[in-house]
């Protein structure tokens, strides 16, 4: 199904209309929505400037599914920018061509154009989100995606009352692609962002009407199921609620054994749904997302609040406040990430991959490369395995798809190419290799992964997100991997199934997964300051021999560079 002109757009929405006002014993398992990615003027911080948007709105529009459900997502490019959607956490089974990073998996919706994403959602339900997979865009076109599970089909935990979308982000006043395009010309540090925002808004601020601060309001005695998403750039975060804990159920759309929490810790690309319980019978609570940084950096910054409203309590009471984490708090980072363990339930079974076909190891960090326009004449890099990934003129997967040769390798290292001590004393060369090599799976292979952070320059931490499958994330400590001792502390039981892991700063993770998602997969941090200047590189995982075991071909509508 593709449909690309107006006229049967329009036909496949009056069909699906129809067939969902049947009776109801028929579900209806396709969703329609249509985004049109506009420049809307938008106040925040009380100063207005033109921002890209989806439907005019900052979050975007929240995606409603059931797991099992079929989408189908227009997008209507209405601005003088290159444009993709991608569908953070989706898995894509088969359908690499609705995931929407740029030219890994598509070609760019150019200006004008459109482009719809015809995808299903299998054996997934929980919070995931959708954003822009291109430049810095996503700063501002980005929404949620909540799947429902199954009708029927019960939360492994008691049902709460009410749920609600709590969307952390960041947000510039100043125009951001025009930032990073100079940055990088001039090979000088990113600007950093303006404000922390939730579910838009940064802090009530006086004598500032259209700051007021997001307010949620609760009524005593009731549970609410926040859905988390950290979706700004460059940011981990911690969130919190004045007086209240918070029971974690879910993560990255995969159910997690209840924990009950004063502080959640969340990187960018992750989700995490807790439950609230409005214990407290009245009041107005604060609730904050601040940043989290392993070294301290002398960076002021606003935490973004807002406020839990008891109904019954005067707006204008006071509210309660609360201490925010240290922006250096790690043994709270890392007590949070300790604590999450999959649900691992008869229904909900943690299918860790028990023998590995390849054991790779990755390395992560920065360096630096000669740049012709830059000031110091030199610019930032990053990579894996010494490998700044650079972007090809055409889409990975359909270089993959149709044979074509010079667009990729398929050589990229499964080991560092030169060992040393990682987090010790650092190479005097910090120039990096650069590249569009990817690593070939044999379908349904299984991999270990230790994602290894280098000391070079600064110790960073580097939240690494995987496209169409979920990792385990069996291992996890700081200083240098050690494969004689390490495995054996392995979590393979019920290790955190998820889609976008914190390697911490100075240490290691290691992560395992199954390749039984045919096609190309990006992998990259999901802090845009390091994406871009190259901490990405893609699997390519062949196809199976089994009926269901290949990448469909491409819509007819897909873009072309
Ligand atoms: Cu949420 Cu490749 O990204």
């Amino acid at each position: 199904m593709a449909p690309s002109s107006s006229s049967s757009w329009l036909r496949l929405r009056v069909l699906v209309l129809v067939a969902c006002l049947l009776p109801s014993f028929i579900q209806c398992k396709i969703r329609i929505y249509k985004f049109n990615v506009m420049v809307t003027n938008t106040t925040r911080l009380c100063s207005t400037k033109p921002a890209v948007t989806v439907n005019g709105l900052f979050p975007g529009p929240t995606i409603f599914a059931n797991e099992d459900d079929h989408l189908l997502v227009k997008v209507v490019n209405q601005v003088q920018y290159n444009l993709t959607i991608h569908w953070h956490g989706i898995k894509q089974l088969r359908s690499g061509w609705a995931d929407g990073p740029a030219f890994i998996t598509q070609c760019p919706i150019q200006p004008g154009q459109t482009y719809v994403y015809n995808f299903t959602i299998t054996d997934q339900r929980g919070t995931l989100w959708w954003h822009a997979h291109i430049g810095w865009l996503r700063a501002t076109v980005h929404g949620a995606l909540v799947i429902l599970p199954k009708l029927g089909v019960p939360y492994p935990f008691p049902h709460p009352d009410s749920e609600v979308v709590i969307i952390l982000a960041e947000w510039w006043k100043s125009d951001i692609e025009t930032l990073i395009n100079s940055a990088m010309k001039e090979g000088l540090p990113f600007q950093v962002s303006d404000a922390y925002t939730i579910n838009g808004q940064s802090r009530p601020i006086s004598n500032c009407s259209s700051e007021g601060g997001f307010s949620f309001p609760v009524e005593p005695g009731k549970k609410y199921m926040l859905r988390i998403i950290n979706a700004a750039l460059n940011e981990e975060l911690f969130f919190k609620i004045a007086g209240h804990s918070l029971t974690v159920v879910e993560v990255d759309a995969t159910y997690v054994k209840p924990f009950k929490t004063g502080t959640i810790f969340i990187t960018p690309g992750q989700t995490t749904n807790a439950i609230l319980e409005a214990d407290l019978g009245t009041g107005n609570y604060l609730m904050a997302a601040s940043p989290f940084m392993a070294e301290p950096v002398p960076i002021d910054y606003t935490a973004a609040t807002a406020t839990v409203h008891y109904s019954g309590t005067q707006s204008s009471a006071a509210t309660t406040l609360t201490d925010l984490p240290p922006r250096n708090a790690t043994p709270l980072a890392t007590a949070f990430v300790d604590s999450l363990k999959s649900l691992n339930s008869q229904r909900y079974p943690a299918r860790v991959p028990l023998t590995v076909d390849h054991s790779l190891l990755f390395t992560m960090g920065l360096g630096f490369n000669p740049c012709a326009t830059c000031i110091h004449g030199s610019r930032i890099a990053a990579y894996f395995n010494n490998i700044s990934f650079i972007r090809p003129e055409i889409s990975l997967l359909n270089a993959h798809f149709f044979n074509i040769s010079g667009v990729f390798a398929d050589d990229f290292p499964g080991n560092p190419p030169i060992r040393y001590n990682y987090t010790g004393e650092q190479p005097t060369n910090l120039r990096t290799m650069e590249g569009t090599r990817l690593y070939r799976l044999a379908f349904n292979s299984t991999v270990q992964l230790v994602l290894q952070d280098t000391a070079m320059i600064t110790p960073e931490n580097h939240p690494i997100h995987l496209h169409g499958m979920n990792f385990f994330v069996v291992g996890r400590g700081l200083g240098n991997f050690d494969p004689e001792k390490d495995p054996s502390n392995f979590n393979l039981v019920d290790p955190v199934e998820r889609n976008t892991v914190g390697v911490p700063s100075g240490g290691w993770v290691a992560v395992r997964f199954r390749a039984d998602n045919p096609g190309v997969w990006f992998m990259h941090c999901h802090l845009e300051s390091h994406t871009l200047v190259g901490l990405e590189m893609a699997f390519v995982v062949d196809n199976g021999q089994g009926p269901n075991q290949s990448v469909r071909p491409p819509p007819r509508d897909l873009p072309s560079c």
